[in-house]
């Protein structure tokens, strides 16, 4: 039987307002539509597990208000676990104000809101969710205390830790003293690194520097250049596939969230993130950091399509 998976992490409206051009500081422009989404990386990343057919556990917090009730109903209609999702008085739920241009490139401005009264004593339910799951899968958008005392709480309990350390600022190099699997883009590489990624040696550097601080399974996201992987020694670079992107919102989100799924169901580091460029490759074709997450079966039939066969085998 396949693994289950608990996601650690932040749950957003995301208010979307598309653009031709963004307006420059002090500037009134006006932009094209807007619309409220469902998003916060832990949300999109737990819903991007939930579509490729794993059983996941999102621990989170939403504010007693408007948005947080309409998510955790989403979230029930989805289908996914809500019972380690807690609601708030002390705070409102998580806003992310998300412009996108007409190249589908995002500039983003999160409230965390709910998402920073997440206590470290919250994380009864992780310890709960974990004793089912063999995978916990986190990001850097609650507070650094209890992202590390999950860690910690999952390491003791021999599960596998997988960090995609987003967003740049909410990093912290105390974190990769307990992730096993590390997944940064490009901005969170150059602040954990100093390395500016651009081409194969750069990347090559970067990740010799992450497994010099310890961390031992590395993915480095490159965006339409697809990601760089390194472990022990052994390297690979895995193209992205070829899409025309409307928005890129939550593209990562969905890629370690593919991580997290293969590596669950037993598939090595490499193969995990073939699997992971096809998901957000599908993800960035529709608006909305969930509405576009690809189910497994949309993988297999882009891979049937495109004639990839080797890994995707292992799912089906
Ligand atoms: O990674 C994308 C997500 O970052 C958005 O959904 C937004 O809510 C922010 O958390």
């Amino acid at each position: 039987m396949s693994k289950k998976i608990t996601v650690v992490g932040s749950i957003n409206a995301d208010v979307v307002a598309t653009t031709g051009k963004y307006p420059i500081r002090g500037e009134t422009k006006f932009g094209k539509t807007v619309n409220t989404f469902p998003g916060g990386k832990g949300a999109n990343q737990a819903t991007a597990c939930h579509r490729l057919g794993k059983e996941t556990f999102l621990v989170g917090v939403v504010g007693d208000d408007m948005f947080g009730s309409q998510i955790l109903s989403d979230i029930q209609k989805s289908g996914l676990d809500t019972k380690y999702i807690k609601m708030t008085k002390e705070a409102s739920t998580g806003v992310a104000m998300i412009m996108i241009d007409e190249t589908a490139e995002n500039t983003m401005l999160v409230i965390k809101g709910a998402n920073d009264t997440m206590k470290p004593e919250d994380l009864r339910q992780v310890e709960q969710a974990m004793k089912e799951s063999e995978i916990l899968l986190l990001q850097m958008e609650v507070p650094e205390d209890v992202v590390i005392q999950a860690m910690i709480k999952a390491k003791s309990m021999n599960k596998l830790t997988v960090l995609d350390p987003a967003p740049a600022d909410g990093i912290t190099f105390r974190a990769l003293n307990y992730c096993d699997v590390i997944i940064p883009n490009k901005q969170e590489t150059k602040f954990l690194t100093g390395v500016d990624v651009h081409n194969t040696e750069s990347a090559r550097r970067a990740a010799r520097h992450l497994d010099d601080l310890g961390v031992k399974n590395i993915i480095l996201k490159m965006g339409d250049k697809g990601c760089f992987v390194y472990k022990e020694g052994r390297e690979e670079v895995i193209p992205a596939i070829k899409v025309d992107p409307v928005d890129t919102v939550g593209a990562g989100d969905s890629f370690s969230a593919a991580v997290a799924c293969a590596l669950a169901d037993g598939v090595d580091l490499f193969q995990a993130a073939e699997f992971a460029v096809i998901v957000s490759g599908l993800a960035v074709t529709q608006i909305g950091a969930q509405s576009g997450l690809p189910t497994l079966d949309d993988v297999l039939e882009y891979a049937k399509e495109h004639d990839i066969h080797h890994y995707l085998l292992n799912y089906q």
